[in-house]
C-alpha cells in the first residue's frame, strides 16, 4: 500500500502522520474511528470486516436493514467496488471527491461486507474531499463504512466535541479536524439502471446534478424503479425540542432560528443560520444551531422560512424530519 503522505491541510489542522496510522491500525483491527468529512463526521469501521460493521451498528443503536456508506479514497477504487453506468461515471467524474454519494450495483469485486449493505445487491460508495478523510482513506486501503457519527435519532455531528457528546465510551478515537464546513450530509443519487433517482438531498445540489447528466433527476419511487432499501431514507434528525417550521415569529417559551430576517418576538433563546440568506452558510451552521438551541430548553424551536432552492433543498429535507410527528415508527441514520 502507497500511503499518500498527510498534506499540508492535515498538519494544518493538527492530525500529523502517527495519527492517521493510529487510526488506520484501530480500524484494521476492528475498532471504530471517528473522523471529519466536508458534510458531517462519519463513525467509521472497516467496510469488509463483519465484526466490526456490527460493531459499529450496536455504538449507533442503528438497525441493521439500514444500509451505509462506503467511502474510499479515489474514484478508481469505487470503480472497483461498484458496477457504473454511463450517468454515474459521469456523476463519479463531475463531482468527486465530494459530498455525493452514489447507489450502484455491487462489482463482483466488491469489498463491502454484506451486513454493511444490509444484504442488498446495491452500494453505497463516497470519496470524501475533506483532506484528513483523504489522508485516512490513503492510510487504510480498504472500504471505510461510516455513517453520521451521532447516536440513531440524534442531529448529525459537525464537530468532533458533537461526536464526543453522543458516542464517548462507545467508540475508540475521534479525529478532530475542525468544523465541516458543508455542514448537511452529501447527497445520494441512485444509478441502478433506469434514470438516475434522487434518493436523499445534500450537499451538491440538485441543480448542479442535473445540469451534469443535462437531465431531470427522478424521484426515490419513481414507476417502474427498483424499491429502494426498506426504511432506508425515513430518517429523523430530531433534538429534543419540538421544531415548527415556516414560522413567522416566535413566542416566549420557544427558541428562535431565523434565516435573514429576525423573527420577532421575545425568544428563549436565538440564533441565525445566515443573516446574509447565504444558503451555504446556513447548511454550515444548521446542525450546531439545533444542538445549541436544543441546550437551552426551550419547548420548541421555531424555525423560519428558508428557499427550497440550492442547498435549500436539503436544509428543508433535514428540518421536516426534525419537525416529524416523534410518535411515527421511523429512525434516524
Ligand atoms: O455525508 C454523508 O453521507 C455522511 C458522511 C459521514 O459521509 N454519511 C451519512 O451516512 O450520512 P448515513 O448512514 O447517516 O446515511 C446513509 C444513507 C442512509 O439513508 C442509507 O439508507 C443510504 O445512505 N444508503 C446506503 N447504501 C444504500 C443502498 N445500497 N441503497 C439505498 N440506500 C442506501
Ligand atoms: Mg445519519
Amino acid at each position: 500500500m502507497t500511503a499518500r503522505p498527510p498534506s499540508r491541510a492535515t498538519e494544518r489542522l493538527g492530525i500529523g502522520p502517527a495519527d492517521l496510522a493510529r487510526a488506520a491500525t484501530i480500524l484494521s483491527q476492528a475498532g471504530l474511528v471517528a473522523f471529519p468529512t466536508e458534510t458531517v463526521y462519519g463513525l467509521g469501521a472497516d467496510g469488509r470486516d463483519g465484526r466490526a460493521v456490527a460493531a459499529l451498528f450496536g455504538a449507533k443503536e442503528r438497525p441493521e436493514f439500514n444500509p451505509l456508506i462506503a467511502h474510499v479514497e479515489s474514484t478508481e477504487e469505487a470503480l472497483r467496488e461498484g458496477l457504473f453506468d454511463e450517468a454515474a461515471e459521469r456523476l463519479a467524474r463531475a463531482f468527486w471527491p465530494g459530498p455525493l454519494t452514489l447507489v450502484v450495483p455491487v462489482s463482483p469485486d466488491c469489498r463491502v461486507a454484506d451486513l454493511a449493505r444490509a444484504g442488498l445487491d446495491s452500494v453505497g460508495l463516497r470519496v470524501p474531499s475533506h483532506p484528513v478523510a483523504g489522508a485516512l482513506l490513503a492510510e487504510c486501503g480498504f472500504p471505510v463504512v461510516a455513517p453520521s457519527a451521532n447516536r440513531s435519532g440524534r442531529v448529525s455531528p459537525t464537530a468532533a466535541k458533537h461526536v464526543l457528546a453522543d458516542l464517548e465510551g462507545r467508540i475508540d478515537a475521534v479525529l478532530d479536524g475542525g468544523s465541516s464546513a458543508i455542514g448537511v450530509e452529501s447527497t445520494i443519487v441512485a444509478c441502478l439502471g433506469g434514470p438516475p433517482r434522487l434518493l436523499r438531498p445534500g450537499g451538491v445540489p440538485r441543480e448542479a446534478i442535473e445540469r451534469a447528466l443535462g437531465r431531470p433527476l427522478d424521484g426515490p419511487n419513481a414507476a417502474g424503479a427498483r424499491p429502494l432499501a426498506p426504511g432506508a431514507l425515513a430518517s429523523h434528525y430530531a433534538p429534543r425540542a419540538q421544531v415548527r417550521l415556516a414560522a413567522r415569529d416566535v413566542d416566549p417559551h420557544e427558541a428562535a432560528l431565523s434565516f435573514g430576517p429576525e423573527l420577532p418576538g421575545d425568544s428563549v433563546a436565538r440564533l441565525n443560520l445566515s443573516p446574509a440568506r447565504d444558503l451555504g452558510e446556513a447548511a454550515a451552521n444548521l446542525f450546531a444551531s439545533l444542538r445549541q438551541l436544543d441546550g437551552t430548553n426551550p419547548r420548541s424551536i421555531a424555525v423560519g422560512p428558508i428557499p427550497e432552492d440550492g442547498l435549500g433543498e436539503a436544509i428543508n429535507d433535514r428540518l421536516r424530519r426534525a419537525a416529524a410527528d416523534r410518535g411515527e415508527a421511523t429512525f434516524s441514520a
